[in-house]
């Protein structure tokens, strides 16, 4: 229902023409482009437009302008979880009506679009809620206008919003940042929100956009209407769900990894003999380099809350420090059962025969028991080497003090002591291995249950 006006009158002039179109009547709105294909454009025929921008262009002012809004989300630049900031850069693309551009392309020299600098139009003022930094939006931006009035302004937009940030996974983490489109001051009597596009289409076209190979792999994008009241002011709104994942590689392969390679290395180091020296001084090592690589790993680790990695690390900063304690529980052990046994008590002793009997230790602890200093037992393999090794402590003492009465009643001591010496390492060594089996045990259990959290 477009009206020309009346074809070649001639004569009339501008002013006159400009105050027809501030008079606003319905059948004045058409551009005059006579010339626009020889001298082009004549930035009189749109100085009435331009004088108006301070003003929304609706010929009624009751009837709201409906703005449609889509944008494409260019790239995911950083998430700052202590911040809780996520920095994203968006192409946002607006549309919308001004009645009082419109001419006729044919007599316009088949123009049917052109390009107009937007400062010099009214532009809806639409912005995201969640914005936590100044809109760095380039000035000197234009937008297409077309012959019918359709406004399309597109503007690129660094956008630093605030985003409700869980760690908790990290880092295998998800996030569902908000952004919600609103006008800033225009209510619903004065603007209308619309999409643009299905949101379908713009998280297609935004995933197949972010190619860049950063830390964050946009998910999808989802989208509602809502409607946010004020006092008596009701505002539209948009909210977009953007979900985004972490790409956990750089992490599994720098955290996770090395501190697994660490904690078997420690589970092994139960397989040194208890009696070597080197037990202890290797679980050690292992302790200080676990705190070096923590301290070097701590930049990588986001600052705030307590993800599940923290609780993972210091589960495997007590295996090492649990598995040292006991190192030198059982050293201690040891050591008291070839210096100075203490009587075992009854209980202990039918204890450990009744642990022993189902591998034939029964008989060898008997025989040893009459035997003294005989040859060595074949009972638990581990404790064959303390059993050699007090025998050659024993041995050369024993050959010096050979032929004096006080070596007759050592030697007697020793003979009686050496059982129980026996019986005291062979306990070590149980404890050794009943305690190695609990701490397996323990790393299977908190192991598994770190795993079932990442994975739920
Ligand atoms: C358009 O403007 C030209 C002068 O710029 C004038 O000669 C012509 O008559 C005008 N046409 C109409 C329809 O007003
Ligand atoms: C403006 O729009 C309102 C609501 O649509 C309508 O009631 C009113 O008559 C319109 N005014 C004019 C002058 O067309
Ligand atoms: C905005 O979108 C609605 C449908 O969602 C459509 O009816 C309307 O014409 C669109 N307006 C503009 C200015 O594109
Ligand atoms: C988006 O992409 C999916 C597959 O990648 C396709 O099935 C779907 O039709 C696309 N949707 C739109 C609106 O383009
Ligand atoms: C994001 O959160 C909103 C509400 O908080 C929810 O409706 C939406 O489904 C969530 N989106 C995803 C992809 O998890």
């Amino acid at each position: 229902s477009r009206i020309r006006l009346p074809a070649r009158q001639g004569g009339l002039l501008l002013p006159l023409l400009l105050s027809l179109l501030s008079v606003g009547r319905g059948d004045t709105f058409t551009i005059n482009c006579s010339g626009f294909d020889q001298y082009g454009v004549d930035p009189a025929a749109f100085q009435a437009v331009f004088d108006r921008k301070a003003f929304r262009p609706v010929i009624n002012y009751s009837i709201p302008t409906q703005v449609n809004i889509s944008f494409t989300m260019s790239a995911i630049v950083e998430v700052d979880a202590q911040l809780q900031l996520m920095t994203s850069f968006l192409w946002l693309n607006v549309i919308w009506y001004n009645p009082f551009i419109r001419w006729n392309p044919e007599e316009c020299g088949g123009i049917r679009k052109i390009s107009i600098a937007a400062e010099y139009l009214w532009l809806p003022d639409i912005f995201i809620e969640e914005f936590m930094d100044v809109d760095q939006t380039a000035t000197g931006l234009m937008a297409y206008v077309n012959s019918e009035g359709l406004i399309k302004y597109d503007k690129p937009m660094k956008v630093v919003s605030i985003c409700n940030l869980d760690i908790f996974y990290f880092p295998f983490d998800e996030q569902n940042c908000t952004l919600t489109f609103s006008s800033f001051i225009y209510t619903v009597e004065n603007v209308v929100l619309g999409m643009e596009k299905k949101v379908q289409e713009i998280s297609n076209t935004s995933q197949n956009l972010i190619r860049s190979k950063g830390e964050w792999v946009l998910l999808g994008i989802h989208q509602r209407m809502m409607k946010m009241t004020v006092g008596t002011n009701q505002y539209d709104q948009i909210i977009f769900y953007v979900a985004i994942k972490r790409r956990p590689r750089l992490y599994v392969i720098n955290l996770l990894v090395p501190s697994g390679f660490l904690v078997a290395i420690d589970a092994l180091s139960f397989y040194l003999p208890a009696e070597s020296e080197n037990r202890a001084p290797f679980k050690m090592t292992l302790l200080l380099g676990y705190n070096v690589f923590l301290l070097m790993m701590n930049d990588l680790l986001p600052a705030t809350g307590t993800p599940l990695i923290s609780v993972y690390f210091a589960l495997c900063l007590s295996l090492m420090v649990v598995s040292l304690l006991e190192t030198i529980f059982i050293t201690y052990l040891l050591h008291l059962a070839t210096t100075q046994p203490p009587p075992m008590p009854q209980w202990l002793h039918s204890l450990l025969l009744y642990w022993a009997s189902p591998r034939k230790c029964y008989p060898s602890v008997s025989q040893k028991g009459n035997k003294g200093l005989g040859p060595t037992p074949n009972h638990l393999p581990g404790v064959k080497e303390p059993v050699e090794l007090v025998g050659k402590v024993a041995g050369p003492r024993e050959a010096e003090l050979i032929g004096s009465p006080e070596s007759r009643v050592q030697e007697e001591q020793e003979a009686q002591r050496q059982p129980l010496v026996d019986l005291w390492v062979q306990f070590s060594h149980m404890m050794d291995t009943l305690l190695f089996r609990l701490y397996l045990l323990f790393m299977a259990t908190s192991v598994v249950t770190v795993i079932i959290l990442w994975n739920t």
